[in-house]
């Protein structure tokens, strides 16, 4: 089982989608027997923005091989100015790719990535699952869309929202959001 673990935060020890991302993969471990590990701290080391002649160098290529040769994905998300970073971004540049993890078919377009299960752990300052902030929320939709497109269909996002309304909600979301990740122990399906 290989693990592919991502981490896009710009705050380093501070983040709170870090904190998560890491739980998940632990909790991954121990439910799993044995666990090939790949990690990529975006944050710290950014792919280059999408250019025509970046799609043909070595560092493209293995950025999407490692991603075609996960099993199990474990993505940290921060939500910055109402989306994802655009270290992030820049990642999904390199890897919605046609023909490897996509198709356009006479019918439409058919996602070649869908054998592949992926945790989304995601920080966001405000309230975004309900109230009036809900649509400028372009995080998550924008990570289920583009997931979805490559065939990912049922990613598995575990949320903290809330994080900027003070240090009460920011801990009872982190608190909140890591009982969720414990439960996910045993969980860990075969890919
Ligand atoms: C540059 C920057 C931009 C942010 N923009 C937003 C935003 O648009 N909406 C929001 O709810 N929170 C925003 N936040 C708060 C983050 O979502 C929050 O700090 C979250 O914990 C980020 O994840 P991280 O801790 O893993 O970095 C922003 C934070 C930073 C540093």
């Amino acid at each position: 089982m290989h693990l592919l673990h991502l981490d896009s935060s710009i705050q380093g020890d501070t983040s709170v989608s870090r904190t998560m991302s890491a739980a998940i993969v632990d909790a991954l471990r121990r439910s799993s027997g044995e666990l090939e590990l790949s990690y990529r701290d975006l944050g710290a080391q950014p792919l280059p923005h999408l250019t025509l002649p970046g799609f043909a160098t070595p560092e493209a290529a293995a950025t999407l091989d490692a991603f075609l040769a996960a099993d199990v994905v474990v993505i940290g998300a921060a939500m910055y100015n109402f989306g994802i970073p655009t270290q992030l971004k820049g990642w999904f540049d390199h890897i919605l790719v046609s023909g490897k993890t996509f198709r356009y078919a006479e019918d439409g377009v058919e996602g070649l990535a869908g054998g592949k299960r992926v945790f989304v752990a995601l920080a966001r300052g405000g309230q975004y699952s309900d109230g009036p902030a809900a649509a400028m929320e372009h995080a998550e939709t924008h990570l289920r869309a583009m997931l979805g497109f490559i065939g990912i269909t049922q990613p598995e996002f575990v949320i903290a929202e809330g994080v900027a309304f003070g240090p009460d909600q920011r801990e009872a979301a982190i608190t909140s959001a890591l009982s969720r990740i414990a439960a996910l122990q045993g969980g860990l399906a075969p890919a």
